[in-house]
């Protein structure tokens, strides 16, 4: 993240798509639609970024724009001077930044999971992952790829390990402050990724029984839906496009007054939601493929990381393309985290009012605290379900239940308060001129219906389901 501004709405462009493009379009896309009936969780996010999205993208960067602050003095800002109800809402600032904070420890966990596979191609052969191997995990017998991936997660030392060198990895980038080199790099390694993407796409289609999981993906299937499509959906949307976590506010504020905001936020939303299109398109044929649809429904966090390495055992030189699918994985997860984490360094050096070095120590302490409790859930602290005592989640490790708080609870909440500051604090009307600056606004109407009709009730109905109200 720079911090004298962008050079031009490309600056701009590169620099949110490279935050906003990370592990959540390549880990967390594919399971979820997996899990949550396929066609029918994509349409449902298709329409839900194009609707709701949109509007909260548009006008976190409008925000920081109109204040040139970061989330908190951006919300002060914005209700200074009003009071009682109106005046409360700059707290909403604070929710927008504490998210972070819980995001980023988990991502390097995930983070990490990605650096092992890197190292896991490289040196075991990758027929050790073919689809019809066999091997156990806790005495249980299973496909070799979901045991290497279970054996893995469960061993506390290797696990911790790499999870420390993504960690390094990210801290290093953020104290060196080589973000020039890491976007020129950006620049090269996210087309590559892309294409490794469409080729494997490619691939996939010709494997026999692709047919079945191609239909899965893309053909709505509206017995499948519920609201927890819905819910899944809007916390997946969050995640990905990086907004409710003040990321977007402090972009919006480093950006030129007279750039084009609106189309700078159209590029942002179409890429992210075209790479999690292309993984899902990579990833969710070839699970049916190779175990059929119940298998696409019990997904979970360790879909890609099981799917891919057989789906590179199967061709000649997979193991080649595998190492460079995991290395790009790993360099759209770490351009990620370093936004990430350049952000709480921020938070956390302003409002502690203490020096980037000393913030940059906290963040680590809190990021490697949190993360390592969250790897032993898989391990030493296998049997802990934090959230065991409301009977819908008690199935949740301390990583679902993280992912959980932040994507399904913190984040409607910091949106809430940003649909408010923007409908009453400063005024529709107004903050709709700001954005529109003279220029034509296609989406101008859609904005508004959004804002004041549905985006609220879609956040109370994530809240509803995730306090259990709704079952
Ligand atoms: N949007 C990123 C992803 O999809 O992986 C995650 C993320 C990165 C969220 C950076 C927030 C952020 F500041």
């Amino acid at each position: 993240m720079k911090k004298d501004g962008f050079s031009g709405k490309l600056g701009f462009v590169l620099a949110a798509a490279g935050s906003a493009v990370g592990l959540g379009n390549i880990w967390r896309f594919p399971y979820l639609t997996a899990k949550y009936g396929g066609g029918i969780f994509l349409l449902t996010y298709v329409v839900l970024v194009l609707t709701f999205g949109y509007a909260l993208l548009i006008s976190e960067n409008a925000i920081g724009r109109m204040t040139r602050r970061s989330p908190i003095g951006a919300f002060r800002k914005l209700c200074a001077g009003k009071h009682s109800f109106l005046g409360a809402v700059r707290w909403g600032g604070w929710i927008n930044s504490i998210v972070p904070l819980i995001i980023l420890p988990y991502y390097c966990v995930i983070g990490g999971w990605v650096t092992k596979y890197v190292a896991a191609l490289l040196v075991n052969p990758v027929s050790a992952f073919h689809k019809d191997a066999l091997a156990t995990h806790a005495g249980k017998s299973m496909s070799a790829s979901a045991a290497y991936f279970l054996n893995f997660i469960s061993d506390p030392v290797g696990s911790t390990a790499f999870f420390l060198v993504f960690v390094i990895i990210t801290a290093l980038v953020i104290a060196c402050g080589v973000e020039k080199g890491i976007e020129r790099f950006n620049k090269i390694m996210m087309p590559l990724l892309i294409l490794l993407c469409i080729g494997i796409c490619v691939y996939c289609m010709f494997l026999p029984g692709a047919g079945a999981g191609f239909r899965y993906y893309l053909m709505p299937d509206v017995r499948k839906f519920s609201y927890m499509t819905v819910v899944a959906a809007m916390g997946q949307l969050f995640f990905s496009l990086s907004i409710a976590m003040g990321i977007m506010i402090t972009y919006g504020a480093y950006m030129r007054r007279n750039e084009d905001l609106i189309s700078g936020v159209n590029q942002v939303e179409i890429f992210d939601t075209a790479v999690a299109f292309l993984a899902g398109m990579m990833i969710i044929p070839a699970v049916v493929a190779f175990g059929g649809e119940k298998a696409a429904e019990n997904a979970g966090v360790g879909l890609v990381f099981i799917t891919m390495p057989q789906v590179f055992a199967g061709f000649a030189g997979g193991r080649i393309f595998g190492v460079m699918f995991f290395v790009l994985v790993l360099f759209a997860a770490a351009t990620s985290a370093v936004s990430l984490m350049e952000t709480n360094v921020q938070m956390v050096s302003q409002e502690m009012r203490i020096s980037r070095f000393k913030a940059i120590l906290c963040v680590l302490g809190e990021v490697i605290g949190i993360g390592v409790v969250t790897l032993m859930g898989y391990s030493l602290l296998s049997h802990v379900r934090p959230l065991g005592f409301i009977e819908k989640y008690r199935n949740f490790d301390i990583l679902d239940t993280l992912d959980f708080l932040s994507n399904s609870v913190l984040m409607p909440v910091g949106a809430i308060f940003t649909t408010v500051l923007v409908v009453a604090v400063v005024g529709l009307e107004k903050f709709s001129h700001y954005i529109r600056s003279g220029r034509p606004w296609r989406r101008e109407f859609l904005f508004q219906f959004c804002m004041c009709v549905v985006v609220i009730p879609c956040l109370l109905v994530v809240l509803l389901n995730a306090t259990g109200v709704l079952k």
